[in-house]
């Protein structure tokens, strides 16, 4: 039970890994808010963990893109169950179009408001609750393999998740006087919602890409991050956790 007492959001937890990592945290004895745009399945998540002796998942609807929203996000965490320890901001799109056939209006700015500025409005919130509790807590983001690299289809989505890895790295600059951590994980793969929209062909690509040629399961990204949210991980601070199982050596 390395997470015993922890209060944790999770964005995006309705679906893929924020849905894995939801189940996990509960596992390690945390309790979590699931905060996703998709309010019914988010709810279904949250009753899926209802006994009639504990409730330790609340629903709240959020649309990471929208500050207040993120902020009431905190405030729903703490009214709930009290305080906040871990912030896990997971929300995501993906997709894209070859760069000269974009629309600045379609294919750049509404991705960034939610891969990009939606990481921002979680570490700002967070941040503030953080420092105001005086407790010290984890800020967890999810960055990407193409945060670090050029891909197909990707100028938008990489700028976004090269963000995420930079916010992450300002943010336990900035926080540390607060006793707060950030970590960036890159995931590569990973069997979702994402991913299996996509044709078999695709996918057993995809799977090729990494060195095991086996496409991660959402539960392995979940692992590693209850690790990094739980105190065995004080001393990683501020970088980027891999999570690509061998695709970027
Ligand atoms: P998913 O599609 O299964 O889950 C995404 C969740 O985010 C959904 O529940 C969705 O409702 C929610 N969401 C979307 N827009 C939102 C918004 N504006 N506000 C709040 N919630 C919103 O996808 P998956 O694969 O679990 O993705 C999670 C994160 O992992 C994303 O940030 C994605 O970019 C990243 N990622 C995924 C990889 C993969 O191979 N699946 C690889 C690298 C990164």
């Amino acid at each position: 039970m390395r997470l015993e007492g922890k209060v944790a959001i999770i964005t995006g937890g309705a679906s893929g890994i924020g849905y894995a990592t939801v189940r996990k945290f509960v596992q390690e004895g945390a309790r979590v808010v699931v905060a996703d745009i998709n309010l019914a399945a988010a709810q279904a998540v949250a009753d899926e963990f209802t006994t009639s002796a504990s409730a330790p998942v609340s629903a709240v609807q959020v649309d990471v893109s929208d500050f207040a929203a993120v902020e009431a996000a905190v405030a729903h965490a703490v009214a709930v169950f009290g305080k906040l320890d871990v912030i896990f901001n997971n929300a995501g799109i993906a997709g894209g179009k070859p760069l000269l056939d974009h629309d600045p209006a379609v294919d750049y700015a509404p991705m960034i408001r939610i891969d990009q500025d939606g990481v921002y409005y979680g570490i700002l919130a967070a941040g503030r609750q953080f420092r105001d509790q005086g407790t010290g807590g984890v800020i967890i983001s999810t960055s990407s393999i193409y945060g670090e690299q050029a891909a197909e289809l990707s100028f938008t989505y990489s700028a976004a998740k090269a963000a995420v890895i930079s916010f992450t790295r300002s943010a336990a600059y900035e926080l540390a006087q607060f006793g707060v951590r950030a970590v960036a994980i890159t995931p590569g793969r990973v069997g979702t919602p994402i991913i299996n929209q996509f044709s078999d062909e695709l996918k057993a690509t995809f799977a090729a890409e990494q060195l095991r040629n086996k496409m991660t399961e959402p539960e392995e990204i979940a692992n590693v991050v209850a690790f990094l949210a739980s105190d065995e991980a004080n001393v990683i601070n501020g970088t980027v956790v891999s999570v690509d199982d061998g695709y970027s050596v």
